[in-house]
């Protein structure tokens, strides 16, 4: 059963990528994403340096957890990278599994990692005006591919939950890493089968 909601605006400005108002930010710094990094070497290196970059941050406007109503918001990840692999969100499977999702590209380049628990694996380009579906049972992660921040829009059921402990387990299938100034898509040897 739906809760119910005045009807209400928010402003995106689509120059900056900010949103208001919104009613969550989250900022997700290295140490965080500890675990979600292929080269734990570099990433203890960065750390033990005393620096924690921010790697991404979203901005959400969050109803309450119930059927029926959406989440929608913006992630902006910042360019750079760990070892070879670029700057990533942890991804994740939506906890209600049957549950789509609706990327909007705002600006920047990235790619989108999307898995099925049956072992199917793809990928999308993403950057200003490209809108990426996710479909039910995909979990997805963004990657920064470029130099400057990569932001999109996201709409999800509010419902919908995450499941981030399979992936801190098993990583994704593939990793997104540069090789000679340009990014790569390669299997990631780490990764095992559900
Ligand atoms: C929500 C969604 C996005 C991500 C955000 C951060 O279902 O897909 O809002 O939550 O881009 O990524 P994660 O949640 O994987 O850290
Ligand atoms: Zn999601």
């Amino acid at each position: 059963m739906s809760e119910i909601l005045e009807p209400y605006l928010a402003m995106l400005n689509f120059k900056t990528g900010i949103l208001k108002p919104f009613k969550k930010k989250v900022e997700v710094r290295l140490s965080d994403l500890k675990d979600f990094f292929s080269d734990q070497e570099a990433v203890n290196k960065i750390l033990s340096k005393s620096k924690n970059p921010i790697i991404y941050e979203y901005y959400e406007n969050s109803q309450p957890e119930v059927e029926g109503h959406l989440n929608f918001g913006i992630t902006i990840i910042n360019p750079g990278k760990i070892g070879k692999e670029y700057y990533l969100t942890r991804g994740h499977y939506h906890a209600k599994e049957g549950t789509a999702e609706v990327y909007v590209g705002l600006s920047g380049k990235g790619i989108m990692l999307l898995q099925k628990k049956d072992g199917q694996v793809t990928h999308l380009f993403m950057k200003k005006g490209v809108i990426a579906y996710v479909p039910p049972f995909w979990a997805h992660r963004t990657i920064n591919i470029g130099k400057n921040k990569f932001c999109f829009l996201y709409i999800y059921f509010s419902d919908a939950g995450h499941d981030y402990e399979i992936i801190k387990q098993k990583g994704f299938a593939k990793l997104v890493i540069e090789e000679r100034g340009r990014p790569k898509i390669i299997d990631n040897p780490k990764f095992t089968k559900y």
